[in-house]
């Protein structure tokens, strides 16, 4: 296919157009490269400089192009900062993916693979989390995810657009010389990996007193490889006229302190971790049911908790100070 990869500069996007290109496709990223890097634009995709907010550089990316899709990851996604800055969210997000809808129609594009979020759910008090959980996100971040989500369904009933809406759980690991780097980095398994690397004296435990086996905080991790599957399949099972969504997670939480554990015995490091108060807006357990995604895209995770972090860790001592460091 020939396809759109808006956001193909960041950690994920980046790693789906790899895939991408390594099964046949015909790649062009799109990224204004505020927060991604034109290092992780993998080798043999088209890329062009452009933000989703100028909507005539989009157009004319999208005009005559003959894309058959397009897979939209441009977003911000920093929690903290969508709660302090909401109207960069409103702004960045859906006011970039209505201009890209826009240019799609325009031109035609018939199907598109978007980037959501379990932050769409808020904090619901559920063992597993299916995709019939009430919306009720508690920040800007998952309000504009979901508020795209809805401009889906209302795009795909009215023009037919084939529409499918990914909502990720917790997303780690690295794919070759591809991986994560985020400023400021916010997630725990890079924060670690920086804790065992000594390029940080420590790690944070953000609550001991959550409701859980060990007090500490539960998600449900998907390496990122097999998350990037799941994008492939859904260009391939979009439907005209329909707005799918499906949870991409693995049915199984590991709290803070396994993952620090598994840290610990993959690396061989000491990773010293200090126990301290939860950190604002964070939910007890996050953890995605699957059936769907199963049934409807044949998808499962293949990779461990264990792959994750040994995969993040190879990158990371490649990388010490990520991309272009
Ligand atoms: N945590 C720590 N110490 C740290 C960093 C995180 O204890 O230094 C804990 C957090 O409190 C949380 C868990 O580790 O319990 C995972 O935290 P991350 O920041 O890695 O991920 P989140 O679960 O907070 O966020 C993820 C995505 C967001 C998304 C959110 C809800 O990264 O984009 O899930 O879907 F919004």
């Amino acid at each position: 296919m020939r396809l759109l990869v808006t956001g193909g500069a960041g950690y994920i996007g980046s790693i789906v157009a790899q895939q991408l290109l390594a099964r046949g496709d015909d790649v062009t990223v799109l990224d204004s490269l505020y927060r991604g890097h034109r290092e992780a634009v993998p080798e043999g995709a088209a890329f062009v400089e452009a933000d989703l907010l100028d909507p005539a550089a989009v157009g004319a990316v999208l005009d005559g192009g003959g894309f058959e899709g397009v897979v939209h990851f441009a977003a911000l996604s920093l929690v903290g900062e969508s709660v302090e800055h909401p109207e960069r969210y409103w702004r960045g997000n859906v006011v970039g993916a209505l201009n890209l809808l826009d240019a799609m129609r325009a031109a035609g594009v018939p199907r598109l693979v978007f980037s959501s979020t379990a932050a769409t759910y808020g904090e619901p008090a559920v063992d597993l989390i299916t995709e019939e959980e009430p919306n009720a996100p508690v920040n800007a971040y998952g309000n504009s995810k979901l508020t795209i989500d809805r401009m889906l369904a209302d795009e795909a009933r009215a023009h037919g657009l084939a529409a499918v809406s990914l909502r990720y759980f917790n997303v780690a690991g690295a794919s070759g010389r591809l991986g994560e780097d985020h400023t400021p980095e916010t997630h725990l398994i890079p924060l670690v990996l920086q804790a065992a690397a000594g390029t940080r004296p420590s790690v944070a435990i953000f609550g001991t007193d959550y409701p859980t086996p060990d007090g500490t905080a539960v998600r449900d991790y998907v390496h990122v490889d097999d998350l990037a599957r799941a994008h492939i399949l859904a260009l391939e099972k979009a439907v005209p006229g329909r707005h799918d969504i499906f949870n991409l997670g693995s049915e199984r939480g590991y709290s803070v302190r396994e993952v620090i554990d598994t840290a610990r015995a993959v690396t061989g490091r000491e990773i010293v971790a200090l126990e301290e108060d939860r950190r604002a807006g964070d939910p007890p357990q996050l953890v995605a049911a699957n059936a769907r995604a199963r049934a409807g895209l044949g998808w499962a995770p293949e990779k461990s908790l264990e792959d994750m972090v040994r995969d993040a860790w190879v990158w990371h001592q490649a990388h010490p100070g990520g991309y272009g460091a």
